[in-house]
């Protein structure tokens, strides 16, 4: 094999501790892109994921849910693969650090570094995050003994420890840095890292006596391992570091480790000192790429706003999500998931442009010559113009991939699919095809288009290929050869592959347009026959509450501020309110009985701590609260005048 033509392409690997999210699917979808364009351009490719299953949090999960930690993993795990299996992610291996191979590799490494004089026994104290597996400084925790990162409580820690010279590498780092300008990327965070590295780095501790659930110290059995060595090293040991040091040395170093902003550093500077420690090359790009937030902030499961994949793709399938994560969110910035954003990408991007010049092109070879793809003529300006544009297409995209730009190949591509539906319009073939039967030239005409268009539409389902899984072969399947698209390699993106005398084959849209009202109403009727059933199964069980759960409901007084009915909805209103010092838009079913107008002004009562919701597609923060028989509804107000934000009690 030509080592020249590898590419190592690796995720972070995935704590089992909470469930995945369109997040971190949006990082094994790029990875997944990448990794299928490198093989279309003749690559060895090699595509890793997994879980870092070791550590604290997972045995403290483990024994909340009643379970050993392996059983506890075990059954998470499950549900990652089943994930990525449902995204088209084809990776080609998923480490476990659970497994044996990788635990084993792990304790040589740390006894090479504890040989090299690398790491030393030493004594720890300071301040913990557990669910951030962070130490942190007195001044950085404050008064108040919270996470700086995550605001949650931390832990005094004080313990034996083993540590890692980090500071002696420092300055080969910066060196190696400074002479290799792709290493951190993107650029911005390239600097973050040089500036943190000058700042001095500290010995960093890498073993704990404080749990269980890890690889044992080789050289001391009250240790385990501490989450970096154990964590980092899986891109080494899942393809053989000293064990299979053959498959090891084919692909490492790495092409690309593709990671999070949030652990940035711990692959940029740690990582690569271990390697320097261990005498192995670096990778060749540490690439860290901004965060998925939600319309209410970064998705995180304690939040309660983490988009679930399993649903959408159910919901949309899986081209459109894909399409969605590389096209909307420019990879290395941050973006925001909106499913609003989604359904108008669907709509205007594959139903319109793509589906339509699909559609149009496939009806009119059935119509006008009996389904069997013609044979082309003589080539004019304009056509000369669509194959140029198809051909500078193919270019853009494959240099826009290979700097991980996902969303200008993207936009690249959808340039020369509307290319192409203006090429409908320009060469007019509903008039050819009018006169075709009594005038040859026409007839001829009316060939070279509808080929070149069959042709666009076959360019464009292989420059499709890396993007996504389904749609490029049934678009071949359509146009007449599904094989020639799905065998295809980026150097099949020349002009005229197509035989004619194919028949095409006409079928159902590629992607169904989406009534974005429809949707947002059905979601929001399941929701509420969730509810329902949960209530009945409540009130079957018992009628009472206690104390301690009414306490839970936040009630306050606020006052309307404005107020404008939710177009197409004949109950729905829409408010801004006031509680104190708080703004808070609101959506309340109170259209029948009371006029927008008539509200403004009013104090209310609304439930504050309500988790937000959607509601008719706009953000619903809080209810209020009515009073309703058969007949008629009723706000609750206060007797007496009262300031906004009170409390109710
Ligand atoms: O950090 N948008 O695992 P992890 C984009 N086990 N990316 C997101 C995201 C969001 N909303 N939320 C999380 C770990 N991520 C360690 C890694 S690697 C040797 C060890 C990304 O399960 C996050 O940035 O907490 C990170 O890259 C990845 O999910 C892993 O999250
Ligand atoms: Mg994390």
């Amino acid at each position: 094999m030509n080592k020249e033509k590898t590419f190592y392409v690796t995720t972070p690997i995935y704590y089992p501790s909470d469930r995945l999210h369109i997040g971190h699917a949006y990082t094994t979808v790029a990875a997944d892109s990448i990794t299928r364009f490198k093989k279309m351009k003749g690559f060895d490719t090699m595509f890793l994921t997994g879980s870092d299953e070791h550590g604290q949090k997972i045995e403290r999960k483990a024994k909340q849910a009643g379970q050993e930690p392996e059983e506890y993993v075990d059954q998470i795990v499950k549900t990652f693969k089943e994930l990525w299996q449902a995204l088209g992610i084809e990776y080609d291996y998923f480490i476990r650090t659970t497994e044996d191979r990788h635990q084993k590799v792990v304790q040589k490494i740390f006894k090479k570094l504890y040989d090299n004089g690398d790491i030393y026994k030493g004594h720890y104290e300071g301040w913990y995050c557990t669910p951030d597996e962070a130490f942190w400084t007195d001044r950085q925790v404050g008064k108040e003994k919270l996470c700086p990162d995550c605001g949650r409580p931390v832990e005094w820690v004080e313990e034996e420890s083993y540590f890692f010279k980090m500071g002696k590498y420092a300055q080969r780092l910066l060196d190696h840095i400074d002479q290799h300008p792709e290493f951190i990327q993107p650029e911005s965070r390239r600097n973050e890292m040089i500036n943190f590295i000058k700042q001095g780095l500290d010995d960093l501790s890498v073993s704990r006596t404080t749990f269980d659930w890890g690889v044992p110290v080789p050289i001391d059995n009250d240790h385990v391992i501490y989450v970096w060595i154990d964590a980092l090293s899986n891109y080494i040991t899942a393809i053989g570091y000293l064990t299979d040091q053959d498959n090891f040395k084919h692909y490492w170093p790495a092409d690309i480790h593709l990671v999070g902003k949030d652990i940035l550093r711990f692959h940029s500077i740690i990582w690569p000192i271990i390697l320097m420690a261990l005498d192995l090359p670096l990778p060749k790009q540490v690439f860290g790429h901004g965060w998925l937030l939600s319309e209410t902030g970064k998705m995180s499961k304690s939040r309660g706003n983490v988009v679930d994949p399993i649903q959408l793709i159910e919901d949309f399938g899986i081209d459109p999500i894909r399409y969605y994560l590389l096209r909307e969110v420019l990879f290395g910035t941050d973006g925001t998931y909106s499913t609003e954003a989604l359904i108008q990408r669907i709509n205007s991007d594959l139903a319109n442009d793509l589906g339509n010049l699909l559609n149009r092109t496939v009806s009119m070879v059935e119509q006008y010559f009996a389904k069997v793809v013609p044979e082309p003529d003589q080539l004019k300006e304009v056509d000369q113009d669509l194959i140029n544009t198809g051909l500078k297409t193919a270019k853009e995209v494959e240099s826009y991939l290979s700097n991980l730009k996902f969303t200008h190949a993207l936009e690249s591509l959808w340039n020369f699919v509307r290319r192409s539906n203006k090429y409908i319009d320009q060469t007019e073939p509903w008039i050819l095809g009018r006169d075709k039967d009594n005038n040859k030239d026409k007839e001829k005409r009316l060939k070279t288009v509808l080929y070149n268009l069959l042709e666009a539409l076959r360019m464009i389902a292989v420059m499709l290929k890396p993007f996504m899984v389904k749609a490029p072969s049934e678009i071949g399947k359509q146009i007449g050869d599904q094989s020639i698209v799905e065998n295809a390699d980026w150097e099949d993106l020349s002009w005229g592959k197509l035989s004619s005398k194919i028949k095409v084959q006409k079928s159902e849209p590629i992607f169904p347009r989406i009534d974005i009202r429809e949707y947002f109403n059905k979601k929001q009727k399941k929701e509420q026959e969730k509810t329902m059933t949960n209530e009945n199964n409540n009130n079957s069980k018992d009628n009472l509450i206690d104390f301690e759960t009414f306490q839970k409901l936040d009630l306050r007084v606020a006052e309307i501020i404005e107020a404008e009915r939710i177009e197409d909805s004949n109950k729905l209103i829409k408010l801004q309110v006031k509680v104190a010092d708080d703004n808070r838009q609101l959506v309340a079913g109170i259209a029948k009985d009371y006029q927008a107008e008539e509200l403004v002004g009013k104090k209310i009562v609304i439930v504050y701590n309500l988790k937000p919701a959607e509601i008719f597609g706009v953000k619903s923060n809080g209810m209020i609260l009515a009073a309703s028989n058969d007949e008629t509804l009723t706000l609750i107000t206060p007797e007496n005048p009262i300031s906004s934000g009170s409390k109710v009690k």
